[in-house]
């Protein structure tokens, strides 16, 4: 199985750029740019990654995010993510960044999509990693500057795949950005959103119907709820599931008990993702890896679960069929 999971072509569709910052590179980039932070070495600062829910999380992801500041920076980045995804042969990623993280700082919009898009070129010429980049809105913020973030984003839209909504759940449910979702959708944007996280099941249905979103980000707890399975399967919506990350933040009990062995039984189509690696401990092939042990999936199900990521992506239907293909071929 470990062959398996290593051999299997797989797309990422599931990825905060900022959360695959180790802290290492967080490290050398804040001597970089002569920046302090409160941590004395690599291991004190992996010490704190230890969190009861998506807010504590929250709170030193957005901390660490702060010592980037130039198109160098976010290069690095960028790169970094893609030869790991390259050790794990994923093909294809569809990552989130976060530019309100960046701009409230004042690093400039502009600084933030060149450095990441010159990484995912480089990416795609080392590796052959095909992307999509997807930018992604913080939901504790206000509809109004998710606007003025669209607006900086006019000059970059042919650049870009989709939108995307993350950040605390709780009390910031999808209905709150209708106006902005609509303008994006106005525009050609493909419309994600993370819902059912730590959310109620009412978030998931909003995201779905008063959104209509093309993507739900984890969806856990629609689980709680026959209907919304039910209009999930029917509308052949993908949910990106990411069961590190689940665990870490304490949205399941432990990896035996992550939704995803459910979700394909019930016919959803399910994926498999990292969202934050380095602050959850694991890239995406120790998330497939987690899933297999923990849930005692079969190779069939693992194979499943690779297809159906490129199915959910927003590639061309020729390249989802060369990757799926691929996968069929695999013993
Ligand atoms: N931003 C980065 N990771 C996130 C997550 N898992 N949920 C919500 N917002 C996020
Ligand atoms: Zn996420």
């Amino acid at each position: 199985m470990d062959d398996l999971i290593r051999d299997l072509p797989k797309a990422e569709l599931h990825l905060h750029i900022e959360g695959s910052l180790e802290p290492e590179l967080l490290f050398s980039i804040a001597a970089r740019n002569k920046i302090d932070i409160p941590y004395a070495s690599v291991e004190e600062l992996r010490q704190a990654y230890r969190f009861s829910n998506l807010q504590e999380f929250l709170d030193i992801y957005y901390q660490g995010m702060n010592v980037l500041q130039t198109e160098e920076d976010y290069f690095d980045l960028t790169a970094a993510y893609l030869a790991r995804c390259a050790a794990d042969n994923v093909r294809h990623v569809e990552i989130f960044f976060d530019p309100q993280g960046h701009t409230e700082r004042e690093v400039s919009f502009d600084t933030v999509i060149k450095g990441i898009i010159a990484g995912l070129e480089d990416g795609e010429k080392r590796h052959g990693i095909t992307w999509c980049l997807i930018m992604s809105f913080l939901r504790h913020l206000s509809e109004e500057d998710g606007f003025a973030t669209l607006k900086q984003a006019e000059p970059w839209l042919d650049r870009l795949t989709g939108v995307g909504l993350d950040s605390s759940e709780t009390g910031h449910p999808p209905a709150k950005f209708a106006k902005l979702f609509a303008a994006c959708r106005e525009k050609g944007l493909k419309l994600c959103m993370h819902a059912g996280e730590e959310g109620p099941p009412e978030y998931v249905h909003q995201a779905i119907f008063d959104i209509a979103v093309d993507r739900i980000d984890h969806g856990n707890r629609a689980m709680e709820d026959p209907e919304l399975i039910a209009a999930i399967v029917e509308k052949g919506l993908t949910l990106t599931v990411c069961p590190l990350s689940n665990t870490a933040l304490k949205v399941i009990d432990g990896i035996e008990s992550s939704p995803v062995a459910e979700m394909l039984g019930a016919g959803i189509s399910a994926t498999i993702n990292s969202d934050d690696p380095a602050y959850f401990g694991g890239y995406i092939g120790a998330n497939y890896q987690a899933v297999a042990d923990g849930l005692k999936l079969d190779r069939a199900a693992m194979k499943q679960l690779a297809i159906n990521s490129f199915a959910g992506s927003f590639l061309s239907e020729d390249a989802k069929a060369d990757h799926i293909k691929a996968i069929n071929d695999l013993p």
